[in-house]
């Protein structure tokens, strides 16, 4: 694969990662209250959401690898693991490396959720508020299309998406809708799964 090629994929593959990432934590949080989100039952969400999280780090693996074989970048795999040491953009590339590391740690813990516990995987969970944010900044500073208008768009729709589903689905908002909706039976899961009225 030519050197070009290359850069066409690590910067690809760096915003298609972005916009899973944007998928996994919109999900993360329209799940939160327990109730069916977007038309899917918790445990549809709960899928969806895992699958998204794992194609991510796909993609974020893909970024990563090219991007160490990219002439221009330079990166070591030092780079990749410890933040704010590259040549090249040490600044907005190490929020890239600090995003890495905290998915990883979310991806770690979520795997071994049985063994640590629930509390300690919560605890380790909620870095998946601060790895979001840090990626999104890393993408609009770091890459050669940043400032381009399509770049941005996208990053304004991944903006918008996460905050309508945090302001809708926030408690303050159902709890609203629940109150103006009391004269109708809502449909409820028992522990065997099965709907009562
Ligand atoms: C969750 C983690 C990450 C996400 C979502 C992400 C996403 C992105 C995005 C959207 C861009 C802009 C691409 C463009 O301008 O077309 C980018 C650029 C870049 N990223 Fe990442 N990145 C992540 C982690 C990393 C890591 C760990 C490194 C390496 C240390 C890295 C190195 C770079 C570099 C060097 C560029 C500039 C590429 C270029 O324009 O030639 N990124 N990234």
């Amino acid at each position: 694969m030519s050197t070009e090629a290359l850069w066409y994929l690590a910067r690809g593959s760096g915003v298609v990662s972005l916009i899973l990432f944007t998928v996994v934590v919109a999900l993360g949080i329209g799940t939160r209250s327990g109730r069916p989100f977007a038309g899917m039952n918790r445990l549809v969400v709960a899928s969806v959401h895992r699958s998204a999280a794992l194609l991510a780090l796909v993609f974020l693996v893909t970024h990563v690898v090219t991007l160490l074989f990219d002439p221009y970048a330079q990166l070591s795999l030092i780079n990749v693991l410890l933040p704010f040491g590259s040549g090249y953009r040490p600044f907005w590339v190490g929020l890239g490396t600090l995003a890495l590391d905290l998915a990883l740690a979310v991806t770690v813990t979520s795997l071994l959720r049985d063994r640590i516990g629930q509390r300690a995987w919560r605890a380790v969970h909620w870095l998946a508020y601060a790895m979001w944010p840090i990626a999104l900044v890393h993408g609009i500073g770091s890459g050669t299309d940043r400032g381009t208008a399509w770049l941005l768009a996208i990053d304004a729709v991944c903006v918008l998406a996460v905050a309508a589903v945090a302001v809708s689905t926030h408690p303050m908002f159902t709890q609203r809708n629940r109150t103006t909706t009391t004269s109708v039976p809502t449909p409820v899961l028992t522990s065997i799964g099965r709907e009562q009225r």
